[in-house]
């Protein structure tokens, strides 16, 4: 152990301390070498992380919060929530040290945003490597939530416009025949006067498109961070559960369709909210109350703008994307569909966005009518055209279809409906992860997806509703939170979104929400869906070498999500075969039994792709599939 300097007055310097302090957490029992550099001591000034030393509520502050069952969003004195920097997560603008404070910080060198990722995927070319992934040290500002504003102060701020989609070279194998196709796009042709275009999208590029989506969202100020290039090491860094091993091997998580990871970002700011926040919110006048609100109206606010929503007034928070459907089927369904009015759904849908308007128009007397898909797993748009009529009240459909993958034409399809008179319900659970979207651009009324699947906990969820639509709903639920006032002989109810978020919510997770988006628009979305196209471009091709695989689902447009059934194998017995591997893949109906029965399956395997998977962890499942296959050959012979 080296010894540390002291300084003049008897105490010892900020990189003496922090020296000392990784020394210390390195030689604890468990640790690797190099393992254990406390979050953020690497040599950066040493502020106090005391939530003591947070100036107090202000009386104003604390007196909104006890006045009202409102949301009237108090505002914490200082509380400063954490958005960690780890050496792999580059921080948003706000959080990067203007040039003359990082000259100014003594430590600033070593100290926490790092340099840009380095440009490249793993060596795909060569041996996979099925070495333990070490822990890597964190550097970033020590009390890294001392680095950071207050919640409140994360509302949108004008930020640059978006830079052009281009061609970026990951080095993924055979990548250079993609970039031909990728620099010649045209770009976008947005209908004219009210007519939908004929073909709204003109490429399987899909994060082109959701580039061309942004652009309302853009224009209000609501672009996103900038991010520097895309490095799948460092991303997946911040991913400590990628550093598991299962059966012996590395974990391969390829079941993000199910649910993804969290960054050790999130898991921090759950941490915080516990350690420094927690409490009910919206009501009582003390500072916790105040914090914890901040927090979770924070996060409010994060939703909205990573949605393009006009105001957070629009997001309701719920469980997940199953609850958020139940309630527009329960709310808005029931005052809005009668007898012989008719819903439209696809055959792509998940069962969550099936069977709410099953009991619905069971309940009402109504008809739910089917859009069909083509043999590669793409909506018939012909066919839709010919389901909608006068009866039609709601088309509600999957932007991305989680047994498949499809990207289905959802802009396309929300106009067609409104021309005919009914309202859109987009089903973005399978979306938000790998493509920007903007609920006004997509003209939704409604937009729900689950924070799990796109790196937050489990538990929350998200209702996007049009404002003049959520106005006119009903609430679904009763109890706390959602009345202005109440008798025995009546309850006069909040306004959106409060009226819908009866008793108390997930607060700490909706917090996590907020951290997720923070985090996934720190690398960006336009970064993260043109990684996982590459990289379901490799998988595929991948995918097609091994005798006897059959793909499920090969639309033009798809998303991560890989669909397929193996010769002489039930899917699970690829699942577990895989799974002895270190390889977590789906193997099932995926809960949308009609559209795999509509391929005559009842199960698939189902690997699905996010941004923190590479070409070389596909290699070790096309190997694995290889050999099964090989063994399936020497059994029937
Ligand atoms: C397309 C789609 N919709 C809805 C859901 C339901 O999501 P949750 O179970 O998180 O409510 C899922 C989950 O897999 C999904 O993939």
């Amino acid at each position: 152990m080296t010894t540390p300097t002291a300084i003049s007055d008897g105490l010892l310097d900020e990189a003496a301390l922090a020296a000392l302090a990784n020394q210390l957490f390195a030689a604890l029992p468990g640790n690797a070498p190099g393992f254990g550099a406390v979050h953020g001591l690497s040599a950066s000034p040493p502020a106090a992380p005391s939530p003591r030393a947070s100036a107090p509520a202000t009386p104003a502050s604390a007196e909104a919060a006890a006045r009202s069952d409102a949301p009237a969003a108090p505002t914490a004195g200082a509380t400063a929530p954490p958005s960690p920097v780890t050496s792999a997560t580059p921080a948003p603008p706000s959080e990067v040290p203007a040039p003359g404070r990082a000259a100014a910080s003594s430590a600033s060198a070593a100290l926490a945003v790092p340099g840009p990722y380095a440009a490249a995927l793993p060596r795909v070319s060569s041996p996979i490597e099925r070495t333990p992934a070490v822990p890597v040290t964190t550097p970033g500002h020590p009390y890294y939530f001392l680095a950071e504003s207050s919640a409140l102060a994360s509302q949108p701020a004008a930020l640059a416009p978006a830079a052009p989609m281009e061609a970026r070279p990951f080095g993924m194998p055979g990548e250079a025949p993609l970039r031909e196709p990728l620099a010649s796009l045209a770009p976008p042709s947005l209908s004219a006067a009210g007519e939908p275009a004929a073909s709204p999208r003109s490429s399987h590029f899909y994060f082109l498109d959701a580039t061309r989506e942004r652009a309302p969202g853009a224009a209000r100020g609501f672009a996103p961070d900038a991010h520097p290039a895309f490095d799948v090491q460092a991303v997946r860094r911040d991913f400590p559960i990628l550093s598991e091993r299962v059966h012996g091997q590395p974990l391969i998580w390829f079941d993000n369709a199910a649910t993804t990871q969290k960054p050790q970002a999130v898991i921090d700011r759950l941490a915080y909210f516990y350690t420094h926040e927690n409490s009910n919110i919206h009501r009582a006048a003390h500072e916790l109350a105040a914090r914890a609100t901040d927090a979770y109206e924070s996060a409010r606010s994060k939703v909205a703008r990573f949605l393009g929503a006009s105001s957070s007034d629009e997001i309701i928070f719920v469980r997940g994307a199953t609850e958020g459907i139940n309630l527009v089927a329960q709310s808005w369904g029931r005052a809005n569909i009668g007898a012989g009015d008719e819903i439209v759904v696809s055959q792509l849908e998940h069962h969550a966005n099936i069977v709410p308007w099953l009991q619905l128009v069971k309940e009402k007397g109504a008809k739910l009518r089917v859009i069909p898909v083509d043999d590669s797993g793409q909506i018939l748009m012909q066919e839709y055209r010919g389901l909608l009529n006068d009866r039609t009240r709601l088309v509600a459909v999957s932007q991305v279809s989680n047994a498949l993958g499809t990207i289905t034409p959802v802009a396309e399809i929300a106009e067609l409906a409104h021309r005919a008179g009914a309202r859109v319900l987009i089903d973005g659970a399978q979306a938000v992860s790998h493509l920007r979207v903007n609920v006004q651009a997509l003209a939704a009324d409604f937009y729900v997806f689950s924070g799990h699947k796109v790196f937050a906990p489990t538990g929350i969820g998200v209702v996007f509703g049009n404002a003049d639509v959520l106005e006119s709903m009903p609430p679904w639920q009763g109890g706390g939170n959602m009345i202005e006032d109440v008798t025995f002989e009546r309850a006069i109810y909040q306004r959106p979104p409060a009226r819908f978020e009866a008793g108390t919510g997930n607060i700490a997770d909706a917090v996590g929400l907020g951290a997720a988006i923070d985090y996934i628009e720190r690398i960006g979305l336009e970064s993260i869906g043109s990684y996982e196209h590459d990289l379901l471009v490799y998988a595929t091709e991948g995918l097609r070498t091994v005798p006897g695989l059959h793909l499920i689902g090969t639309a033009a447009d798809k998303a991560s999500v890989q669909s397929f059934v193996l010769d002489g194998y039930r899917p699970e017995e690829v699942g577990s075969a895989l799974n002895r591997e270190g390889i977590a893949v789906r193997a099932g109906h995926h809960c949308a039994q009609p559209i795999v029965r509509r391929f005559g399956q009842e199960a698939t395997v189902r690997p699905s792709l996010a941004f923190y998977n590479t070409c070389a962890e596909v290699d070790v499942m096309i190997r694995a599939l290889h050999r099964l296959a090989s063994q399936n050959g020497r059994r029937r012979s």
